[in-house]
């Protein structure tokens, strides 16, 4: 059985008065402890996090973090860093990383290779813009996304890592992909790791659907075959909501 996961990316929201609430909030309704739930704070609130559930089922990730070891990188954080406080898992190549930031699945690999260097688990991102699904060319930009940022895995490396399918039109927009369109592509993506590490590899790696994914459509995108779970943005900014969506399963 893959595991069932709901992820909280935060964005860059929330003073730190307010994410103290929300934990907090998130941590007193009691979650389902059979859904992992994962909270992505702004980076400079997780050790505080981390103390905060630390007795609690809840985890806690950071949003990016570097592809370099240590040394003069002005602004970035070590992904040894992020271990030493605690910090469990991280995103990498979310949508806006990827637009705003200019990040490159060459420089994807390496932030996964660091990660899983220092035991964090990577929720490695990917999703076509509109453009190329109207072009039916969203099966091959997923296929590159994932073969150029985790594929140099060996078989071991792959299964400590989680895979979010976010189609970059549904993000923030209040469009979101038909529970058909979510499990064709999450099929897409197991076939894939399939064809690359074979099935018994392929069936235990959890895929998170994200994209306007709320309280009131997470149970039809989550009754499909190949989605395990949501990362949510908007809807993860209320305690309320985001365990309404850990409870749709
Ligand atoms: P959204 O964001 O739920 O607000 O669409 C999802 C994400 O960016 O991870």
């Amino acid at each position: 059985m893959r595991k069932k996961i709901v992820a909280g990316n935060w964005k860059m929201n929330k003073s730190y008065a307010e994410a103290i609430d929300l934990i907090n909030n998130i941590i007193n309704a009691n979650p389902n402890p059979t859904v992992q739930l994962i909270v992505f704070p702004p980076a400079i609130y997780a050790t505080e996090l981390v103390k905060l559930t630390t007795s609690t089922p809840i985890k806690v990730g950071v949003q990016n973090s570097s592809q370099y070891d240590a040394g003069a990188y002005t602004g970035e954080i070590a992904a040894s860093m992020l271990k030493s406080v605690g910090v469990q898992y991280a995103l990498v190549g979310h949508s806006e990383r990827r637009h705003y930031f200019n990040e490159q699945n060459s420089d994807l690999a390496l932030k996964v290779n660091q990660l899983l260097k220092n035991e964090i688990t990577p929720i490695y991102c990917c999703g076509e813009i509109l453009a190329e699904r109207e072009k039916n060319n969203h099966f091959n930009v997923v296929k590159n996304q994932i073969s150029e940022g985790l594929f140099q895995l060996t078989e071991n490396e792959i299964l400590k890592c989680i895979i979010a399918y976010e189609p970059v039109w549904a993000i923030g927009t209040g469009v979101t992909a038909s529970a058909a369109q979510a499990q064709e592509m999450h099929l897409f993506i197991r076939n894939s790791i399939v064809q690359k590490y074979g099935n018994k590899i392929a069936d235990q790696i959890s895929i998170l659907y994200g994209g306007s994914c709320n309280a009131k459509n997470a149970k039809e995108l989550f009754s499909n075959q190949d989605v395990d779970g949501g990362l949510i943005g908007g809807a993860s900014l209320n305690a309320t909501d985001f365990i309404a969506i850990a409870n749709s399963f």
